[in-house]
């Protein structure tokens, strides 16, 4: 260890400033982790882990609001004494410890004069924190600037769900591949990813991946892929009726045809049904003129579609030994994907009433696009699943991580749902995320973590913070992307 400093004037148990020994400044960083020996040197009260943050730099004489001898000399180019130059860290403290006993929260004065020091690379002060751990597990990443210092998490809080925050580009879906995954697999949970656009995990994981043309459809999201390729039916409630007679009993229908006799099959039937049932001539060649124009626009490679006959029971099964399967939900409109979700959502829900612990962690990439700020039509529903399945998750291992550009607001995701995470992952923040109430700021600032830092962050380096951190002040985290990105 080398001391770094003494405490300043000024503090308090749950803030002090420590004055840097001269040339310090050169090389002492903000998220650097000390140790305040509290009171002094030999006899210290307690021993004191910290974190710095808001360094601050002042030489009075250099006063730029006021008129001095130095400033003039300054001005004409010259290069003023640095004598009285005072260099400070904000010391935030993480907790307290005597001996070798574990780490609590620090309730005694930190008692300016105390001697401050810096860990060697070798002596890992997150050794310090990992025991208050109720699982003990160490994510894949390190404290920024110190690759050996490996990240400890408590696993027993993975059902308590998990968002990954940043503005597009910061790296979330990186590190959801890198260092979540891996974790929540490390720990016993199998990983079911939703790609939205099918960018983000389906190139990583080829033998893990199925298409949602390749999941066997509920009736009802049938029915409503058939309205939505139809304008609704063309607002003719008999042909509604047709289609809906030919898709009760889907799965028995299509069995062992192909797209191209279900099509033909479909079409005979519309034809049969307004034939059979609409009495008024008119109505009738309007309602089969109206079925001519839907099968027009019903392609067979739409029927193949929804001909899929993978039921979410066998993925969730063979998870069991894959531990991992991607649902590529590319090519198909949000409302396709919303209610394939909802059928997941249902399964998911069903077997946690029955009372199964599913070990499962739900990872839900462009979470705005099922849970968005205020929800509207099926969004809703599906914000509400969303949150039904935290709630019965947390009982039944069921982990779901959502990952956002935006915390609130518009760009954001819902507030019921955001209520949910317990542990969240901050990076770099859009301007309108960073200052917005309810956001990171709330979370961050009591910390001394500002909105500027969080609008600077570099890609891939996130706050670590919440109950899955057993240290209690949120840290910066990064890591070494494994699978070389695209
Ligand atoms: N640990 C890292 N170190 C350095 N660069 C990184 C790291 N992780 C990610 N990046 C950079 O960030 C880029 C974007 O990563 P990623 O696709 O995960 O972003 P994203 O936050 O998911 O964006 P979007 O919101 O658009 O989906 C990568 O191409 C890579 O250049
Ligand atoms: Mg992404």
């Amino acid at each position: 260890m080398k001391k770094i400093g003494i405490i300043a004037d000024e503090s308090s148990e749950t803030k002090a400033r420590v004055l840097l020994i001269k040339d310090m400044e050169n090389f002492i960083k903000a998220e650097d982790i000390v140790l305040v020996l509290n009171g002094s040197e030999e006899k210290p009260v307690c021993k004191i882990l910290g974190i710095l943050r808001k360094g601050q730099g002042k030489n009075e004489l250099l006063n730029s609001s006021r008129y001095r001898p130095e400033v003039a000399y300054a001005k004409i180019g010259g290069e003023p004494s640095s004598s009285r130059e005072i260099f400070s860290f904000e010391v935030i403290p993480i907790g307290s410890f005597q001996g070798n006993e574990k780490l609590t929260s620090n309730r005694l004065i930190i008692q300016p004069r105390s001697p401050v020091y810096i860990f060697d690379e070798e002596e890992n002060p997150l050794d310090l924190i990992k025991n208050s751990c109720k699982q003990l597990s160490f994510l894949d990443a390190y404290l920024e600037g110190h690759p050996k210092w490996q990240i400890p998490a408590d696993a027993f809080y993975i059902p308590y769900h998990v968002g990954v925050f940043g503005t597009t580009g910061t790296g979330k879906s990186w590190f959801t591949r890198n260092v979540l995954i891996p974790f929540y697999i490390k720990n016993g949970y199998d990983v079911l990813v939703l790609d939205w656009s099918g960018r983000d995990y389906v190139p990583f994981f080829p033998n893990n991946t199925i298409d949602i043309s390749q999941i066997a459809k509920e009736e009802n999201a049938i029915m409503e892929y058939f309205s939505e390729l139809t304008d609704n039916f063309f607002g003719q409630n008999n042909l509604r009726y047709a289609f809906e007679e030919y898709v009760t009993g889907w799965k028995n229908k299509i069995y062992g045809k192909s797209p191209e006799q279900v099509h033909n099959e479909l079409n005979q039937h519309l034809q049969n049904y307004i034939k059979e049932n609409v009495e008024r001539r008119d109505v009738q060649a309007a309602n089969r003129r109206a079925a001519e124009r839907s099968m027009k626009r019903i392609t067979t490679e739409q029927i193949r579609y929804l001909m899929g006959d993978v039921e979410i029971e066998e993925i969730l099964n063979s998870l069991r030994e894959k531990k991992i399967e991607v649902l590529n939900l590319a090519g198909y409109s949000s409302n396709l994907k919303l209610s394939l979700f909802l059928t997941l959502s249902r399964k998911l829900s069903d077997l946690m009433y029955k009372g199964q612990n599913l070990n499962l962690a739900l990872v839900i990439d462009e979470a705005p696009q099922y849970c968005p700020y205020k929800p509207e039509g099926i969004l809703e529903r599906v914000t509400e699943e969303i949150k039904n399945l935290a709630a019965l998750g947390r009982k039944h291992n069921l982990n779901l991580t959502l990952i956002s550009q935006g915390i609130a607001g518009e760009i954001g995701i819902n507030a019921a749902v955001r209520r949910n995470l317990n542990t969240n992952f901050y990076g770099r923040l859009h301007p309108l995320d960073a200052a917005s109430e309810g956001g990171a700021k709330d979370w961050l600032q009591p910390y001394g973590i500002s909105a500027d830092y969080l609008l600077t962050l570099e890609d891939g380096r996130f706050y670590f913070s919440g109950v899955m951190n057993p240290c209690p002040v949120p840290l910066l985290i990064t890591y070494e992307p494994k699978d070389g990105g695209n």
